[in-house]
């Protein structure tokens, strides 16, 4: 167990709560197994009827901890992240999310996952994984060109440089903007209000919505891991995570 990961209930509301802010919520492997357990135990508990998702104060999450990506890179079959993107891909009841700050990498992909996505106007967003030396996850190939119309997906995954809160709403990842301090609140009490609603009425209207796209998710989950892992061990993404960690700017010149 981790206590990195939190978790809350109230109200029937599974709240799922980052807890790591001094390194800006960045998610271990350990953490990645909580939040699977957390969801695996949420869809087998009838009384758990809406999930929410959130940071800590002012952060949403960092991604993926680079240090960990490092060290012990997620490669094979069983590594947690795999295992959260498919749990949290596949769940079957609500999830709304509360971005009350900043969110990159997977903390921006993940709400992809997400039915409800409520962000503060400070928060910001960004996908850096050409800086990284790294390729999109979580399905984000697939999923943001769908969302957000292909310029845009383009220019978010092409240079992976930041984008605040007003674009994101209006690229339609996030469902409404509201003050930093309001943010975790009304997003609770969005799930507080899905969960008084009947249950199997949700989770009909859900798997209706989500239906059409769910092999294609599944497939671009796998096929992105794939690639995402040969290039986490190459030289690139090394000097990339080394230049983060040295407060540097990587130097991708002396490779061709
Ligand atoms: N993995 C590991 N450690 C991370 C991290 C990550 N993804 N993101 C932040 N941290 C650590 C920093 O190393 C720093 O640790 P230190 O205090 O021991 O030096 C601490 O968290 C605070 O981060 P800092 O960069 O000083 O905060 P900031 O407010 O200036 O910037 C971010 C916040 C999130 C914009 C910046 O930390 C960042 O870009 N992080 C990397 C994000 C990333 O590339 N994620 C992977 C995507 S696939």
């Amino acid at each position: 167990m981790t206590n990195e990961i939190l978790l809350e209930r109230a109200e029937g509301v599974l709240t799922i709560a980052f807890n790591r802010p001094d390194k800006k919520n960045a998610i271990t492997s350990a953490m990645y197994q909580a939040m699977t357990d957390a969801l695996a135990q949420a869809h087998d508990d009838p009384g758990v009827r809406a999930i929410v998702i959130r940071g800590s104060a002012g952060v949403f999450s960092a991604g993926n901890d680079l240090d960990d990506f490092m060290k012990a890179p997620p490669t094979g079959e069983h590594a947690p992240v795999l295992q959260f993107l498919r749990s949290i891909s596949t769940a079957q009841k609500p999830l709304v999310a509360s971005v009350a700050g900043v969110a990159v990498g997977i903390g921006t992909t993940l709400l992809l996952h997400c039915d409800l996505v409520y962000a503060a106007d400070s928060a910001t967003f960004s996908l850096p994984f050409t800086q990284l030396a790294l390729c999109p996850e979580a399905a984000s190939s697939l999923l943001l060109p769908r969302i957000a119309g292909y310029a845009l997906a383009a220019e978010k995954l092409l240079l992976g440089e930041a984008f605040d809160a007003h674009e994101a709403h209006r690229m339609g990842i996030v469902n409404r903007l509201l003050p930093a301090q309001d943010v975790d609140a009304f997003a609770f009490a969005q799930a507080a209000k899905l969960a008084a609603l009947p249950a199997s009425s949700l989770r009909v209207t859900k798997m209706l919505m989500r239906r059409a796209g769910e092999q294609e998710v599944a497939e671009r989950i796998e096929e992105e891991v794939a690639h995402f892992g040969k290039m986490l061990l190459a030289p690139e993404a090394r000097e990339a995570m080394t230049a983060f960690f040295q407060k540097r700017k990587p130097d991708f010149r002396q490779f061709d």
